[in-house]
């Protein structure tokens, strides 16, 4: 039989703010989420890992390194993670909307960023760490349901989710068939993307995303081919937006999505 997958926009190119609107602000905070949605990305992208305490926390590394020593972020709370000091600082103006945010560059957990966006936005979330009981995984198709931000037919889905572990996809995929999921390749995987392989992928995911520099017209026709839309990640520059709109993907990470925004109303 026919596999089901999750219809992304047609004829839409989008342009999702990698980590928020990383360029400018810490990634993965609520103010680069914030300056994201101000700058009309389609979707604010987060990476998901999980704390001691089972927090389900927007953050890029599994780790963090303190005093020279390497910590997993599974071994620490979300309280201990919360009054880490960003590195980066921040010396534009503050959006009004978070003007009651007490801290809005501190790390959080994707319950505190779906409290402040709710359904306004639409969220492109990777499931970093992945284990056998699907403990990330579990608890995020619960927040998603308690948030009433699964995706509805017709609608433009309020939720991606993305992954380089095809068994988090697949899992996901059989108990959600309507969120659209993205497979997730490092340069390295370039000669896996064969036809044959796409097609597989096709029967659990509704795209691909993929390092740039392996991004070529063959690649995009043969994704296009096998029923998959292709994001290319990390955009940044205008050249290289030019370019990957050219090849015609079909969307973009970017840490600037006003960058891309721009790029794209030129065309
Ligand atoms: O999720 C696409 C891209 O963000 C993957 O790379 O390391 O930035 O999460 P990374
Ligand atoms: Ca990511």
């Amino acid at each position: 039989a026919a596999t089901y997958t999750a219809p992304l926009p047609e004829d839409e190119f989008l342009i999702i703010a990698h980590r928020g609107a990383s360029a400018y602000a810490p990634e993965h905070s609520l103010l680069a989420y914030e300056l994201a949605v101000q700058m009309q990305a389609d979707y604010i992208e987060l990476d998901v890992q999980q704390t001691r305490d089972d927090e389900l926390i927007a953050m890029h590394d599994s780790f963090i390194v303190s005093n020279g020593a390497k910590r997993a972020v599974s071994d620490i709370t979300f309280q201990e993670l919360k009054e880490i000091p960003r590195s980066s600082v921040y010396d534009g103006i503050l959006p009004v909307s978070l003007n009651h945010v007490t801290d809005p560059l501190r790390i959080v957990s994707t319950e505190e960023i779906f409290d402040h966006f709710g359904t306004d936005v639409n969220y492109y979330i990777e499931i970093k760490t992945t284990d056998s009981k699907r403990a990330i995984e579990n608890e995020l198709l619960r927040q998603l349901h308690m948030y009433g931000l699964l995706p509805m037919t017709g609608e433009k889905p309020k939720i991606i989710v993305q992954s380089f572990h095809p068994a988090s996809l697949q899992y996901i995929h059989a108990e959600e068939p309507d969120i659209p999921l993205i497979q997730l390749y490092s340069q390295k995987k370039e000669s896996m993307l064969t036809k044959r392989h796409l097609k597989k992928v096709s029967e659990y995911a509704s795209g691909i995303g993929v390092e740039k520099s392996i991004v070529t017209k063959p690649l995009v026709e043969r994704a296009h081919s096998a029923g998959l839309h292709i994001h290319p990640y990390t955009v940044n520059d205008n050249e290289e937006i030019r370019t990957m709109i050219q090849l015609g993907v079909d969307g973009i990470f970017t840490d600037a999505p006003d960058v891309a925004k721009r790029m794209l109303d030129e065309q």
